[in-house]
């Protein structure tokens, strides 16, 4: 299937051999595209080459704030490994690949002048995978800002990151849209509010949380609100450029990803009940509502008071329906216990603003791979459908957590990623208009909060060798013949 795995292709085939397919590619409807995807600090290296400046994330990563205290400097270097990668998901069939730009790699000092070695970067990458007959999936944003716009003005918390946001997103649009017909502005912007500003786990490392720890705590607990009122701004604007300069001769689609939980409550009492109404809220309405309907959802402007920002009507106006499609990365399903009793909103982090407490050990596997409760997916899709009506939406991320390792047998992957497809196909039957499905990772990278300790990765890579070859995993394997219609014939 590929050279560069050929000594593990005979472990593999054995083990997919008398594997069933349960489904098919060919249940989802044409068009569907399936891909797998990335991100540019968890994949590029070349962290230092060629004119890129350091974002938060490589400061987060050096101050030795991850769990091996790891960084992305090399990572998986496709900046220099970029062909052969689009070969592999030649070879694997991918229809489409979701990787994302770096900022910083682009424009080094967050606005003006561009580094033409960046910008050649990503052309050559973009027109490989066109020469290929694979869809660049592209994010503009995933986690990196640029550190300069951090030092300059504390990055999202101002005002000004619109201004610059979207001067960078014209760039691309300008630059890469006449081959890009699929751009996301953010990814996991909640995820960044959450895990950035309120818990301090992930950069720029600032936390609202009373228990966050080795994380910078903000001047109040308002941060987190700021940032998301600022992403949303930010995102519009980008969305509103495109669709006024681009889309009519581009003919892209521009959209918003956020992250999801299936919510579920811990017990059966009407406290749990409505704080999972609530939870909903804080993870998806947050975004979304704002998004469907130009404002945040009741129940958080009921919880946070005063901290949570109004939308002035011009920025309602610009906010609402500015996406064609929403980007969802869905893993698990967590439990909702009440905790309004310790509602305070003067000093309150979001999860106390909401009164919600978020209990995700109750099934934790021992190993560190993710728990596995497929129907999430169908129930996420939907509850947003029965919320905010039939949006299109691509599965931007789903895949299965597992134990870094050499062993190419990641059979949990692949019953992970099955059992996810047909929970999916059940939405798509139940006329959820979902798009496509995108597994993370198409191969083991720089992970978020573990480094290189824990990997989602179709393929294989030993990051201390010096090559930093990708060997096939029985996951890839297993996409591939899903991918090439269920055929095991290989
Ligand atoms: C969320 C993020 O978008 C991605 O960067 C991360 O690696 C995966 N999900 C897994 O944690």
């Amino acid at each position: 299937l590929c050279s560069s795995s050929s000594p593990l292709l005979f472990v593999v085939l054995t083990a997919l051999q008398g594997a069933v397919f349960s489904i098919s590619r060919y249940d989802f409807p044409t068009n569907f595209v399936f891909g797998a995807g990335t991100s540019a600090y968890q994949v590029e290296g070349a962290a230092a080459e060629d004119g890129r400046t350091a974002s938060v994330w490589d400061t987060f990563a050096h101050a030795g704030l991850l769990k091996d205290k790891s960084n992305g400097d090399r990572a998986c270097d496709q900046y220099h490994k970029y062909k052969e990668d689009v070969q592999l998901m030649v070879d694997t069939g991918l229809d489409a690949y979701r990787f994302s730009i770096s900022w910083s790699r682009l424009i080094p000092n967050g606005r003006g002048p561009i580094n033409p070695k960046g910008l050649q970067y990503y052309n050559n990458l973009i027109n490989e995978l066109i020469k290929h007959g694979i869809q660049p999936h592209v994010t503009l944003f995933h986690y990196d800002l640029p550190q300069v716009l951090e030092d300059e003005y504390g990055g999202w918390l101002d005002r000004k990151i619109v201004r610059d946001f979207t001067a960078y997103a014209d760039v691309c649009f300008r630059e890469f849209g006449d081959r890009v017909s699929h751009w996301t502005t953010l990814n996991e912007p909640n995820s960044l509010s959450l895990g950035g500003y309120d818990l301090g786990i992930l950069p720029p490392n600032r936390c609202s949380s009373p228990f966050g720890a080795n994380c910078t705590r903000g001047d109040s607990t308002v941060e987190p609100y700021i940032a998301t009122h600022n992403c949303l701004l930010a995102h519009a604007s980008a969305a509103t450029l495109y669709k006024r300069e681009y889309q009519a001769e581009q003919h892209g689609v521009i959209g918003l990803n956020i992250f999801t939980y299936w919510v579920s409550p811990l017990t059966d009492s009407a406290e749990d009940a409505s704080a999972t109404r609530r939870a909903f809220d804080l993870f998806i309405g947050w975004f979304l509502n704002p998004l469907a309907f130009g404002d945040y959802p009741e129940t958080m402007k009921k919880s946070a008071g005063s901290k949570i920002p109004s939308f002035t009507l011009k920025q309602a106006k610009q906010v609402k329906g500015s996406f064609d499609f929403l980007g969802l990365n869905h893993y698990i399903t967590v439990k909702i216990k009440d905790d309004s009793s310790k509602h305070k909103t003067d000093q309150g982090d979001v999860y106390t603003d909401m009164g919600v407490k978020r209990i995700d050990g109750w099934n934790r596997k021992p190993n560190g791979e993710l728990p596995y409760d497929p129907s999430g997916l169908q129930k996420v899709l939907e509850q947003i459908k029965q919320v905010y009506g039939n949006i299109p939406v691509y599965i931007h991320e789903n895949g299965q957590r597992t134990p870094h390792n050499s062993s190419s047998n990641d059979k949990s992957r692949v019953a992970y990623v099955e059992g996810f497809l047909e929970s999916l196909l059940d939405a798509v039957s139940n006329g959820c208009d979902v798009r496509g499905y995108f597994v993370w990772s198409f191969m083991d990278l720089f992970e978020l909060k573990e480094g290189y300790e824990s990997s989602y990765g179709l393929y294989y890579i030993d990051f201390k060798s010096t090559d930093l070859t990708r060997h096939l995993k029985l996951s890839a394997n297993w996409y591939s013949s899903f991918l090439k219609g269920g055929s095991m014939n290989i």
